[in-house]
């Protein structure tokens, strides 16, 4: 399976702080934003991503994250032009995709608690067919909402609905069979002229071949486009960091319990580093496993 991370986008809610810099190379804490879904996607066990961004600040994720090799992953970059909607990363990413399923996580989303890996391996299973996810909030009317049944087959998804027939939003994260290039291509631009991926998710669910997982309580997600979500998120990181003393998508901790990287190579850039918490945190990773 593939993976894609959707980091362009106009980040006009988070003026000015996004005039002149990419919202997903803003500090979540201590890590770029981008630290975040990238850790979802490696712990889903997807080693070859796609990094999609702006013209502008494209090679800046470049110099952030190079070719991923010393998280012993497979890094590729793709400019989007225009900021054209959620599923032109299936277009773009035809070629990297090739015959393979793919998952999609958007640049700006954060999860985090107990069992996402099981999960996230879980929806990795996925032969045919979507899985989306399902997280249960207060007032669903400003985000996607699923309505499902039993068996976690969707009914519906409506975006921003007045009334929403359930109270389960859909954050970013979709995992996809190959036949999502195809679906993205054949769909239309919305009338804020997006290709949007809930027209996406609505071709799988006409097909019956949409399947949805529900978060529990013990899961945490984020969105973080505006002010206020993304110090609630830099809070919360820093309280559960400092708490418990586990790190929140440190890519090279997830990459080493992985088996991408040996203990060595984890030390050399906790070496590197030593001089942040977060470098004396790699080592302290590396020096209980001697
Ligand atoms: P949004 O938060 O919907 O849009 P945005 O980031 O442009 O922000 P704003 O609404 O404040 O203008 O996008 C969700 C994520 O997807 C975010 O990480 C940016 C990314 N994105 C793209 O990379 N390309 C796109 O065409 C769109 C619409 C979003």
């Amino acid at each position: 399976m593939k993976g894609i991370v959707l980091a362009g986008g106009k980040g006009s809610r988070l003026y000015p702080i996004t005039k002149a810099v990419s919202k997903q190379l803003l500090p979540v804490y201590d890590k770029p934003l981008i630290y975040y879904p990238l850790s979802v996607l490696m712990l889903a066990g997807i080693r070859e991503i796609l990094i999609i961004s702006t013209p502008e600040h494209t090679p800046a994720y470049e110099s952030l994250l190079g070719d991923g090799s010393w998280l012993g992953i497979e890094l590729r970059y793709k400019v989007q032009s225009a900021p054209r909607g959620l599923a032109d990363a299936f277009i773009l990413g035809e070629d990297f995709i090739g015959n393979e399923n793919v998952a999609l996580i958007l640049g700006d989303n954060i999860f985090y608690g107990q069992n996402l890996t099981n999960i996230l391996q879980d929806a990795r299973k996925l032969k045919k067919g979507a899985v989306i996810f399902g997280y249960p909030v207060k007032d669903a009317r400003s985000f996607g909402v699923v309505e499902f049944d039993e068996e976690y087959r969707v009914i519906s998804i409506e975006e921003k609905p007045e009334k929403p027939k359930s109270n389960y939003a859909v954050p970013g994260l979709y995992f996809y069979d190959n036949k999502v290039v195809e679906i993205a291509k054949s769909i239309k631009p919305s009338k804020r002229q997006e290709l949007e991926i809930t027209a996406v998710n609505n071709v799988y669910l006409e097909r019956g071949e949409i399947k949805v997982i529900p978060l529990g309580r013990g899961m945490a997600w984020f969105d973080t486009g505006t002010p206020e979500s993304l110090l609630k998120a830099a809070e919360y990181v820093e309280a559960i960091q400092l708490r418990q003393g586990f790190y929140i998508a440190c890519l090279e901790e997830i990459a080493w319990r992985r088996g991408f990287i040996n203990t060595e190579q984890l030390r050399a850039i906790g070496e590197k580093y030593n001089m942040t918490e977060y470098g004396q945190y790699l080592l302290s990773l590396a020096n209980e496993h001697n």
